[in-house]
């Protein structure tokens, strides 16, 4: 397979889901190893209808900022989660918790949006547990990181993209290995799975202005993961 030639997934269909059979596979780019991209994977409609969505979330669960866990260094990026359970940093370390740091409340539940993106791009997974919302203001970054806080790696981590473009790095297994770049435009989505799910990955900038979805500007991007191991 040639790195960044047009790419279909093989996508096995669920069975008894009749409809997710009939839709076309989404239009996808293979980056590297594991790691594809998929440009306009949601429309204008379906974007504002998620932001809609996130937006409500994030009445119910306020954005925290996260801290690194010992220097107790805050990052850039503002955090919320929806889903049973959330993506947590502070001195005590990276987590998944059930409640919001600060209030104690519960997560929000998963908009069905986000449950049917996830059965399109990881049909055979089990359903995600957590989305993790990262809110991007014009200077936020991401450094290079690995999604590894999960009790196994067999589901992809699956992103998606509002507001303001993204310039997303992504790695090998190892911190030193050579990197590519893309951007990451309002609705586009990308999943880490197989041989990439454990790719080192980042944020190096964002797009001030490139985006009319959010009209506060800046960048959110929702990051879906199977957190616990699959009952059989
Ligand atoms: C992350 O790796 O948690 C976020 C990636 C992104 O913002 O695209
Ligand atoms: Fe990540």
């Amino acid at each position: 397979m040639k790195i960044g030639a047009p790419y279909t997934p093989r996508l096995p269909a669920r069975e008894g889901d009749r409809d997710a059979s009939r839709a076309p596979p989404p239009a996808a780019v293979l980056i590297a190893p594991g790691v594809i991209h998929f440009p306009g994977f949601l429309d204008r409609l379906a974007q504002e209808t998620l932001r809609d969505e996130v937006l409500a979330i994030l009445v119910e669960a306020p954005p925290f900022r996260p801290r690194m866990p010992r220097t107790g260094k805050p990052f850039s990026v503002q955090m919320s989660n929806c889903g049973p359970l959330g993506w947590v940093s502070d001195e005590a370390g990276y987590r998944y918790q059930p409640a919001h740091p600060e209030t104690g409340r519960p997560w929000p539940a998963m908009p069905l949006s986000l449950i049917a993106a996830w059965g399109r791009i990881a049909p055979s997974a089990p359903p995600p547990e957590a989305c993790l919302i990262n809110l991007y203001d014009a200077s936020a970054r991401m450094g290079l990181h690995q999604d590894r806080d999960e009790e196994d790696f067999a589901a992809p981590v699956v992103s998606l993209s509002l507001g303001d473009t993204a310039l997303f790095r992504v790695g090998g297994l190892q911190r030193s290995a050579p990197t590519r770049s893309f951007r990451l435009a309002s609705g586009d989505a990308m999943a880490l799975s197989g041989e990439g799910r454990l790719a080192f990955h980042g944020v190096d900038r964002i797009y001030a202005g490139s985006s009319t979805l959010l009209g506060q500007g800046g960048r959110i991007n929702l990051t879906l993961r199977r957190v616990t191991r699959a009952k059989l």
